[in-house]
């Protein structure tokens, strides 16, 4: 079990990308806490993905104050945290759009959520791994990160704030036996792009199909676990080879 006696952190684990990472994590041996906006959907994530003994708290990741006191929860119901993942984020295809018509409010806010709420999210994550001698941060950030997309202007400086915080921390946290790796995901398959996938599907994929939340869960657990022992700073591309294309 790779996971085995790991105890895994996941942000907006009740859906999507989250909810898979934390059931294969949780598969693969780990113990999952969940945190996610509402408390009930936390809960019931972890109970009914993960099995019992797994738990779900409410975490708003773009309020300090809130992010702190899930992880002191998750410390204390666990004894520890081994490995978080970053999944909470938003992305507003309908307001995020040509940048004469991107607002202020849309901006702060996607900001706030994507990159602010990944900068509480790996200060608290350090400082708690700290006081187990190490650990495993996974930030999430996007293919647009590095390739750019029209249109999507928000969420892009969004999602390469996440990418270039990930290898700063990731330098930082080499001698405290903290691995930080950022998973750019393609396009997949989730509650965040179904309306939008109903009507565009992109073209441009040498594997053939759109991502699955488990092609990212799957990368996710496997830098969670000391079989990536030697992987930190690294910017891992799980998009079907959109990128290169
Ligand atoms: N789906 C894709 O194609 C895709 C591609 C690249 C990157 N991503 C990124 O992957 C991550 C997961 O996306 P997804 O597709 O699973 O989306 P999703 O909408 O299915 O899940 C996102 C989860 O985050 C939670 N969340 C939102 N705001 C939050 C907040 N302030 N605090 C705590 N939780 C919050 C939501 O409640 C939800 O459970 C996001 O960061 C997204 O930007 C997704």
């Amino acid at each position: 079990m790779m996971l085995e006696g790991k105890r895994v952190l996941v942000t907006g684990g009740a859906s999507g990308i989250g909810a898979s990472v934390a059931q294969i994590c949780a598969e693969a041996g780990a113990r999952i806490a969940v945190l996610d906006l509402d408390e009930a959907t936390a809960s019931a994530a972890a109970r009914q993905l993960c099995g019992a003994g797994h738990l779900g708290y409410a975490c708003d990741v773009s309020i300090a104050a809130s992010v702190d006191a899930g992880f002191a929860a998750v410390e204390q119901a666990f004894g520890g945290i081994d490995a978080v993942v970053n999944c909470a984020g938003i992305w507003r295809p309908s307001s995020d759009g040509p940048i004469t018509r991107v607002t202020d409010e849309t901006w702060d806010k996607i900001i706030a959520v994507n990159l602010t709420g990944t900068f509480y999210v790996c200060r608290a994550a350090v400082a708690a791994m700290e006081r187990v001698g190490g650990g495993s941060i996974v930030t999430v950030a996007s293919v647009v990160a590095v390739t750019g997309w029209e249109k999507l202007n928000a969420y892009s400086a969004s999602k390469g704030g996440v990418l270039s915080f990930s290898r700063a921390l990731a330098i930082e946290c080499g001698s405290k036996n903290i691995r930080v790796n950022c998973i750019c995901p393609g396009v997949i398959e989730t509650p965040m792009t179904q309306k939008t996938l109903a009507y565009s599907k992109p073209t441009v994929l040498p594997i053939g199909r759109l991502g699955r939340p488990e092609d990212i869960a799957r990368t996710a657990a496997f830098l969670c676990s000391d079989w990536s022992s030697f992987t930190t700073a690294s910017t891992v591309m799980v998009d079907g080879g959109f990128s290169a294309a």
